[in-house]
């Protein structure tokens, strides 16, 4: 990502953090009705995952300035989604939701450079927790 890129992502999810509990709401809601056979994943209270969701992306994006501490955390992530039944072809359907989620929360705020980069930021953040499910867990050094 360019630093442009970054800048754009954060600053947009700055204006999501305050109305947190609604993205989250709104967010599930396109989910469930994009895939209903993703419902049965989620099996503790979703007003709760919502919050453990977006402390997750507040974590993500304030570090994309320094992605490479992040990749650790993130990949644990990745290997816990596959515990939980994950498979790859769900990680666009959550993406497209999310993008989804980012255009009502922001409105015209959400320009076509917002969109590609946030499109950008969560590829890369897809990829690494798709991969870590696939890879067996590392030694400690
Ligand atoms: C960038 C992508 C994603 C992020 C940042 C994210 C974040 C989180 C977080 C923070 C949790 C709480 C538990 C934990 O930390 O292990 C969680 C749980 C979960 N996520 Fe994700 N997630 C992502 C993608 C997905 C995808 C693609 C799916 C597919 C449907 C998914 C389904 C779930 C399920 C089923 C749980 C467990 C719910 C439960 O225990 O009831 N997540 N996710």
């Amino acid at each position: 990502m360019t630093p442009e890129q970054v800048t754009l992502v954060q600053n947009s999810w700055e204006k999501v953090v305050p109305i947190s509990e609604t993205a989250a709401a709104l967010f599930y809601g396109r989910l469930f009705e994009t895939d209903p056979s993703l419902r049965p994943m989620f099996r503790g209270d979703m007003a709760e995952q919502g919050r453990k969701l977006m402390i997750m992306i507040t974590t993500v994006v304030r570090g994309l300035h320094n992605l490479g501490a992040l990749v650790p955390a993130v990949q644990e992530l990745g290997r816990r989604h596959g515990g939980y039944g994950v498979k790859d072809e769900h990680y666009a359907t959550v993406g497209g939701s999310l993008i989804w989620t980012l255009e009502q929360g922001l409105g015209p705020e959400f320009t076509p450079e917002t969109k590609a980069a946030w499109i950008q930021a969560y590829t890369i953040l897809a990829d690494t927790m798709k991969a870590a499910a696939k890879e067996p867990k590392q030694a400690a050094a």
